[in-house]
């Protein structure tokens, strides 16, 4: 049977998972730099790398020993090497190599963006093909045509600002912490609706390109000019929460109608926001089209996509290389196909 160690760190959280074909997930564990971020009002590279490289070991003894496993059960070491910052994703990298070559156990490079497509995987182990992805995180904003596993088309992307980006500096604005994205939610359901409305960029033009710093300066000019009190950066939050979320909808519907697919799959940090998964839920029943998205807890950074992911990118007889590449902007579309066998799944934790 194959076990496999994720290692996730392509931005601030240190993700470690161990996945196990026959028996599922084993072991998650998550260190999120949230203090650190907030402190400094993002995420500091060198910063987030320092933090990684003094909680990566920890963590994995300490999945290791949730999974009741030892290192040399190990088949594989399935880490992120990209896209992400190149600091946190060397670290990553390095430990996942050097382990690997201490116990001789090969390890298989993941494209964090792929962790994140297939992640409602972990709870679905069947997924419709063709479908539309909406890739909504902190560092990307995505409309992907997948035809297959491994087999990636954008079809359209933000050409500034990702959204969860966008939702942060929002939510900072509004004087919550970081990440903002789940706090500004949580904000937003005492805003009084329609106190304020605001663009859905891009909607108008054709296409299914995204934009998110026109109305991120919009929002910030409406901030400042505002009265601070509680009420008033409610109806602020949910004025953007709604913009955003009436963008991706028109997008979504528009994607699907040029490719003619009936599948959506919504993965990414943003994925985690209730509101659009609930519209997004009701608009694919409408259309008798299948929606497919993860729990909760998978939406954000995890180390258990990236190890389900690597299990699905096992080969026997993978060769043990040594060399430590990166690459921080690995696109989707560099991908290659993965001849997915059907395989039982059940998440134990
Ligand atoms: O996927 P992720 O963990 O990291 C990247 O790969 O970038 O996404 C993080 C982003 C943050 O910007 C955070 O504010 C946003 O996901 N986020 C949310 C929610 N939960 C997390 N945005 C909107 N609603 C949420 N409930
Ligand atoms: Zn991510």
């Amino acid at each position: 049977m194959i076990r496999i160690l994720g290692i996730e760190t392509s931005c601030d959280d240190t993700g470690i998972a161990i996945y196990d074909k026959k028996h599922g997930l084993l072991s998650n564990k998550i260190y999120k730099q949230n203090y650190l971020n907030t402190r400094h009002g993002g995420i500091i590279p060198e910063l987030a790398s320092r933090a990684h490289i003094n909680k990566i070991i920890p963590l994995i003894q300490s999945a290791l020993k949730d999974a009741q496993s030892k290192i040399q059960n190990i088949d594989a070491i399935a880490y992120t090497a990209g896209p992400g910052l190149s600091g946190p994703l060397i670290i990553g990298a390095t430990t996942g190599k050097t382990l690997g070559y201490i116990y001789n156990i090969p390890s298989i490079p993941i494209n964090h963006m792929e962790g994140h497509l297939l992640s409602p995987m972990l709870k679905i182990p069947e997924l419709s093909f063709p479908l539309i992805a909406l890739l909504i995180s902190g560092g990307h904003t995505q409309l992907i045509a997948v035809k297959n596993i491994g087999e990636y088309k954008i079809l359209g992307e933000s050409t500034d600002d990702a959204v969860g980006e966008t939702y942060d500096k929002i939510a900072k604005l509004l004087g919550l912490t970081y990440p903002g994205g789940k706090s500004l939610s949580i904000l937003a359901k005492q805003g009084i609706p329609k106190t304020y409305i605001f663009p859905k960029p891009m909607t108008k033009k054709e296409g299914l390109q995204f934009s998110f710093s026109g109305l991120k300066t919009y929002v910030t000019n409406i901030i400042q000019k505002s009265p601070k009190n509680i009420q008033t950066k409610a109806n602020i939050a949910l004025a953007f929460e709604e913009s955003v979320i009436d963008t991706f909808i028109i997008k979504c519907k528009r994607a699907l109608k040029i490719t003619k697919f009936n599948n959506l799959l919504l993965a990414g940090g943003v994925s985690a926001n209730k509101k659009l998964r609930k519209k997004l839920t009701k608009i694919m029943q409408k259309k008798m089209g299948k929606i497919f998205i993860a729990p909760t807890r998978f939406c954000t950074d995890n180390g258990a996509m990236i190890a389900y992911v690597g299990m699905l990118r096992f080969q026997k007889n993978i060769k043990n290389d040594l060399k430590i590449s990166i690459n921080t902007n690995w696109s989707l579309e560099e991908l290659s196909p993965i001849k997915h066998k059907k395989h039982s799944c059940n998440i134990i934790i």
